[in-house]
Formats: structure tokens, C-alpha cells, sequence
């Protein structure tokens, strides 16, 4: 869709007048999975596919909320933008909405909202932090708060948290406002300092394939391994003073894993502990240019999150099992929060053809279910169109 067929779209729905376009991108993790809320690092990038929202302010104290993907609409009172509605899509806007009010700010204008997605929803590629980042640019710019772009990131996360109940980390809303084109965001979950590494992939890209599997990110299971996080902290106190998993190097682990009694929670710990000091080698890795590296450390995070963290699955593992088969391939792994979703892939551009139509073919007659797979490019964070 062009903006100029958004554009006579929001007429279409709202009538004539001036409008103004927003833009947050969806992401792709290249590596760093499930270290963000246990104060590790991540290493995402921005796509140049995202969530796409059009404004106009109005006299009328009332917001009107649209998509052109989704059939269910609402007009909310602007002093009942913290109040969510049954299990709409339109609890994550509303969800950001109510963390402006939670900042005592109030909003002296109505609004007409138009939101378009051509990020592919359920796929793990955080359609969902998109939606909430574009939202709090939207209203940040258009109400004239001045919130600084980390703090919209944050409150994105706190409406997932709040509207979506997730408790998610904050790699995804924080790649969305912060990405940069051809960069990936070396990020430090705990303090949130960041670097903007440049990708620089001479003669290979990075291939998604979609699963088609839905991830089931609030299906309890990704709740449940942040408790099991907790737990693992709380088992390892008695002997290193932590008080979250990312600050525990690999070497120190290795001598207190013994003392985690239950095995699950040693196991997720293992992993995270194991993809923190990946994710820095990685990135040392593509700073030196050393690409085969990098894919390794890519093929040991898919392992780890297969056997330590079982976020996998039939699907993200048959994806990248046939995935490894193709020459050319440099390293491939799940992306985002697992469970069905998509797979990161290194591939060299010679290849690209053949890991599509085998790994296409392969993926299909193993699962019964039809991969989409994507070249990626990298693009910038939230931004105004128009
Ligand atoms: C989801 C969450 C992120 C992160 C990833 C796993 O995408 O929203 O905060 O935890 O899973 O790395």
C-alpha cells in the first residue's frame, strides 16, 4: 500500500482535512534471545516493515480508532483512554494512551487514528511493540509532550505489560524507536545503553522464513520462563550476589550451577547465561568482520534455546535443520520469542534461490504448512512520514 492509498483510506473513513503519518518498524533479532529481561544483552534490528498510523486531531473529547486489518473499531472517551475494551487489538494504542495519563498528562484535543500493518502479525516479528512505539510517537508529537524516545520505548513495554499481559523485555519497543537503517542495536538491557553497529554483510543477507506457525507469545509460556528466571537468581544468591542473571559472567556460572537443585530452572539459566556472552562475541565478531563466526554463535543460540530454554518446536527446528542443509547458509536461528514464529538466516546471495525453493519445499512436506520467507532490510526506528 502507498501512502497516497493510506492517505484516501483515512479520507475515505473520516472525510477531508489534513492528516499527518507515522511509522515504527517491526524487528528481527539476529542475536541475544531471552536475555533482555534478565539484564543481558541483545543485538536486534529495525525492519523496513512496521506499523503505519495516520492522524488528525479533532474538537470532539474522543479518540476514534481504525485499522485497515483488523475489522473491530472504537471511539473512547479521552478521559477513559486507560480503560481497556474485552480482548481488542486496540488495548495496545489504549494501552500507551493510559501510560501518558499515568504521567498526569491530559489530552485537550479528540483524535482520528487509521492504523496499517505490513509487518506479518503472530510471526515474531513484534508487530505488536510496533503498534504501541508508533502509537506513543504519535501522540508525543501531535500533543506536543516532549517524552524523550527511550521513555516512549519503556512506556510501550508497561502497556504490554499492563494492556497485553506480557511481561515482556524491552529489546522489542526499544529497536522499534531506536533502530537505525543498516544498523543493529547492540543494547544493554540493564542500563539501556546502546550502540548502533553498522551490518556491513558483504555478499550475504539476512533471509526470514515464517514458520507459519503462530507464536503464542501470551499463551503463559513466555510468563513462565521469566518466573523460572527468578528462580534461578534466587538459587544462585546464597553463593554470588546477583540479583538478575545478567550479571553472572559464564565463568562464574560454571561454578555455581551445581548448586540450582531443579534441573529445569539450571537448564534455562544455562542458556541465558551461555547467549549473553554469544551475543558479545557476536558482536565482536561482525565489528572484525569475521561473518563465519558470527554464524556459528547464531547455530549455538538456536541449539541453546532448543535444548535449554524449549522455546522451539517441531516447526522453528525443522525450519533451521533444513536451513543448515543449504550450502551458503552461514548460520540460522530462531528470532523473537519462539514458539512457532520466524527463523534469522545469514545466507550468501548466491544461495538465496536454492534455500528458498528447498528449504521452502523440505519445510513444507515435513510440516504440512506453507513457509513465507522474506530478505530483510534494515530500516530506522519510529519516524514521521508526512
Ligand atoms: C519477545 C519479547 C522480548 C524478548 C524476546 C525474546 O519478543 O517481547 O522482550 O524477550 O521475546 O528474546
Amino acid at each position: 500500500m502507498t501512502i497516497e492509498e493510506l492517505k484516501s483510506k483515512f479520507i475515505e473513513k473520516y472525510g477531508e482535512g489534513e492528516i499527518n503519518g507515522y511509522f515504527s518498524p517491526g524487528r528481527v533479532n539476529l542475536i541475544g534471545e531471552h536475555t533482555d529481561y534478565n539484564g543481558g544483552f541483545v543485538f536486534p534490528c529495525a525492519l523496513s516493515f512496521g506499523i503505519y498510523c495516520l492522524i488528525r486531531t479533532t474538537e470532539r473529547k474522543s479518540v476514534r480508532f481504525a485499522s485497515l486489518d483488523m475489522p473491530f473499531e472504537a471511539e473512547v472517551k479521552v478521559e477513559e483512554l486507560n480503560i481497556a475494551i474485552g480482548k481488542e487489538w486496540v488495548n495496545y494504542p489504549i494501552g500507551v494512551f493510559a501510560q501518558f495519563m499515568k504521567k498526569g498528562l491530559t489530552f485537550d484535543k479528540g483524535a482520528d487514528l487509521l492504523f496499517y500493518g505490513d509487518v506479518p502479525t503472530g510471526a515474531g516479528l513484534s508487530s505488536s511493540a510496533a503498534l504501541e512505539v508508533v502509537t506513543g510517537v504519535v501522540i508525543n508529537e501531535t500533543y506536543g509532550f516532549g517524552i524523550d524516545r527511550i521513555e516512549l520505548a519503556k512506556m510501550g513495554q508497561k502497556a504490554e505489560h499492563e494492556f497485553a499481559l506480557v511481561n515482556c523485555g524491552i529489546m522489542d519497543q526499544f529497536v522499534s524507536a531506536m533502530g537505525k537503517k543498516d544498523h543493529a542495536v547492540f543494547l544493554n538491557c540493564d542500563t539501556l545503553s546502546y550502540d548502533l553497529v553498522p551490518v556491513i554483510l558483504d555478499g550475504v543477507k539476512i533471509v526470514i522464513s515464517n514458520t507459519n506457525s503462530p507464536h503464542k507469545l501470551d499463551s503463559g509460556k513466555y510468563n513462565e520462563r521469566v518466573a523460572e528466571c527468578h528462580a534461578a537468581v534466587k538459587a544462585i544468591q546464597p553463593y554470588q550476589q546477583i540479583t538478575a542473571l545478567g550479571e553472572i559472567s559464564w565463568e562464574d556460572f560454571l561454578k555455581v550451577e551445581d548448586k540450582i537443585e531443579n534441573e529445569t530452572v539450571r537448564k534455562r539459566a544455562r542458556h541465558v547465561v551461555s547467549e549473553i556472552q554469544r551475543t558479545t562475541d557476536a558482536v565482536k565478531a561482525l565489528r572484525a568482520g569475521d561473518l563465519l563466526k558470527f554464524g556459528v554463535l547464531m547455530n549455538g543460540s538456536h541449539d541453546s534455546l532448543r535444548d535449554d530454554y524449549e522455546v522451539t518446536g517441531f516447526e522453528l527446528d525443522t525450519m533451521v535443520e533444513e536451513g543448515r542443509k543449504i550450502e551458503g547458509v552461514i548460520g540460522t536461528r530462531m528470532t523473537g520469542g519462539g514458539f512457532g514464529g520466524c527463523t534469522v538466516s545469514l545466507v550468501k546471495e548466491g544461495a538465496i534461490d536454492t534455500f528458498i525453493e528447498q528449504v521452502g519445499k523440505n519445510y513444507h512436506e515435513k510440516t504440512g504448512l506453507k513457509p513465507l520467507f522474506y530478505v530483510a532490510e534494515i530500516g530506522d526506528g519510529g519516524k514521521k512520514l508526512f
